[in-house]
């Protein structure tokens, strides 16, 4: 038997507290119990990206990140982080460059360039495909992507 345990949780600015199971993942916390299906579940096993969420501004992979481990932290997720704005330069790019096509990957691979572009602003081409080497997309061969990163950086 799973046994549950009370969390709290600041998503996107708003405090939750809710009961889950020991061994809930945090993508499936959001997906399910909380209906932020912005995030997506890939792999579900660390390997592709779709699941990334920021945890007290650090990004993670929400499906190798229990939900306990949320407790009395921060989450952002691509709702919060479109809302707010953070992530619009990047949209707007992706979008012009083309550089979201079947859109699976695109919420995570948003919120790793975000990070790309907020902490390494000098990033060459090389650094920001070494930075995206954990988000994978099966559409667009990259190149639109880093294009689209590019833009943002202003090179
Ligand atoms: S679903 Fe988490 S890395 Fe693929
Ligand atoms: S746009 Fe389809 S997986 Fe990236």
């Amino acid at each position: 038997m799973d046994r549950t345990h009370e969390i709290t949780v600041t998503i996107n600015g708003v405090k939750v507290t809710r009961r889950v199971p020991a061994r809930q993942h945090l993508i499936d916390f959001l997906r399910e119990d909380l209906g932020l299906t912005g995030s997506h579940a890939g792999c579900e096993h660390g390997v592709c990206g779709a699941c990334t969420v920021r945890v007290d501004g650090t990004i993670v992979r929400g499906c190798l990140t229990l939900a306990v481990q949320a407790d009395g932290r921060r989450v952002d997720t691509i709702e919060g982080l479109s809302d707010s704005g953070e992530l619009a330069p990047l949209q707007e790019a992706f979008h012009r460059r083309n550089a979201a096509q079947c859109g699976y990957c695109t919420p995570g691979m948003l919120i790793a360039a975000q990070d790309l572009v907020a902490n390494h602003p000098g990033a060459t081409r090389e650094q920001i495909r070494e930075h995206l080497s954990g988000n994978y997309c099966r559409c667009t061969g990259y190149q639109a992507i880093v294009d689209a990163i590019e833009d943002v950086l202003g090179k």
